[in-house]
C-alpha cells in the first residue's frame, strides 16, 4: 500500500515557521514528509528562527536537495497527496506560473499541478503588485490553492503560535488533514456555537 504522503515546499519568504509547523503536524498526524527548500529558505529559516539547515533533516521524513531533479518527487508516478508551499516567494510561485522550472521545488510543484493534484502556495508579500494578483489568478486558473497565511482573529489569538497554528491548520483541512492545532468555528469557538448544538440536538 503506498504510504500516506505530503510534498512540503519551502521557499525564501518571510514565514519559514509556517513549514516547520506544518512539518510536526503532519508528523502527529502520521502523514510522511517530503521537503525539498530553497537556498533563500535556508536564509530565512536562519534570519528568523535561528535555525541551521540541518534542522530540516530532523524535522523531515525525506529531505531532497533542492538541485536534484531527478527525484521522486519530480516524477507523477510517485503518489502523494499533493503539495503545500509554505511559505510561498513570489520568485517560486512566478516560476512555477511560467511552467519553466529550474529546481526541484518548482518541478514538483508543476508535477502536483500535470497530475491534478492539490498545489496550496501560501503566499507571502505585500502589497501586491498588479503582476503578482495577474500570476495568482493564472495560477488559480491552473488548479493551484493560492492561500495566503493572513491570521483569523475570530479564533482569539493569544499567541504567534496560535495564529501560525490556524493558518497551518486550515492549510491542512484542504488536504483533507484534520489536525488539532486548528479552532473551528462552531466547534472549539464558543461565539460561532449555534444553541442547539451546544444542547447537542437540531430543532431546525
Ligand atoms: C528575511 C527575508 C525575508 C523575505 N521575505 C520575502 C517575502 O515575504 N516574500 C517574498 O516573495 N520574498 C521574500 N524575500 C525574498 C526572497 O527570499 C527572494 O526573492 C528569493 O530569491 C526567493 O527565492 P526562492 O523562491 O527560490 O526561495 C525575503 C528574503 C529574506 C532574506
Amino acid at each position: 500500500m503506498t504510504p500516506d504522503r505530503l510534498v512540503v515546499g519551502i521557499s525564501g519568504a518571510s514565514g519559514v515557521v509556517y513549514a516547520m509547523r506544518a512539518l510536526e503536524a503532519l508528523k502527529t498526524l502520521g502523514v510522511e514528509s517530503h521537503v525539498v527548500a530553497s537556498k533563500a529558505a535556508e536564509m530565512t529559516l536562519s534570519y528568523e528562527m535561528g535555525e541551521k539547515p540541518s534542522v530540516l533533516r530532523e524535522s523531515a521524513d525525506v529531505l531532497y536537495k533542492q538541485a536534484d531533479v531527478g527525484a521522486p518527487i519530480a516524477s507523477g508516478s510517485f503518489k502523494t497527496r499533493g503539495m503545500l508551499i509554505a511559505p510561498c516567494s513570489v520568485r517560486t510561485m512566478s516560476e512555477i506560473a511560467t511552467g519553466v522550472t529550474s529546481s526541484l521545488l518548482t518541478r514538483a510543484a508543476d508535477v502536483v499541478l500535470k497530475e491534478r493534484r492539490l498545489l496550496v502556495l501560501m503566499v507571502r508579500e505585500t502589497p501586491f503588485h498588479l503582476g503578482h494578483l495577474r500570476t495568482m489568478t493564472q495560477l488559480a486558473e491552473m488548479g493551484a490553492v493560492i492561500m495566503p497565511p493572513l491570521p483569523a482573529f475570530y479564533a482569539h489569538p493569544k499567541s504567534v503560535d496560535d495564529i501560525v497554528n490556524q493558518s497551518v491548520g486550515r492549510a491542512l483541512d484542504l488536504f483533507g488533514l484534520d489536525w488539532d492545532g486548528t479552532k473551528r468555528w462552531g466547534e472549539d469557538l464558543e461565539q460561532g456555537r449555534r444553541p442547539q448544538a451546544r444542547m447537542g440536538s437540531r430543532t431546525e
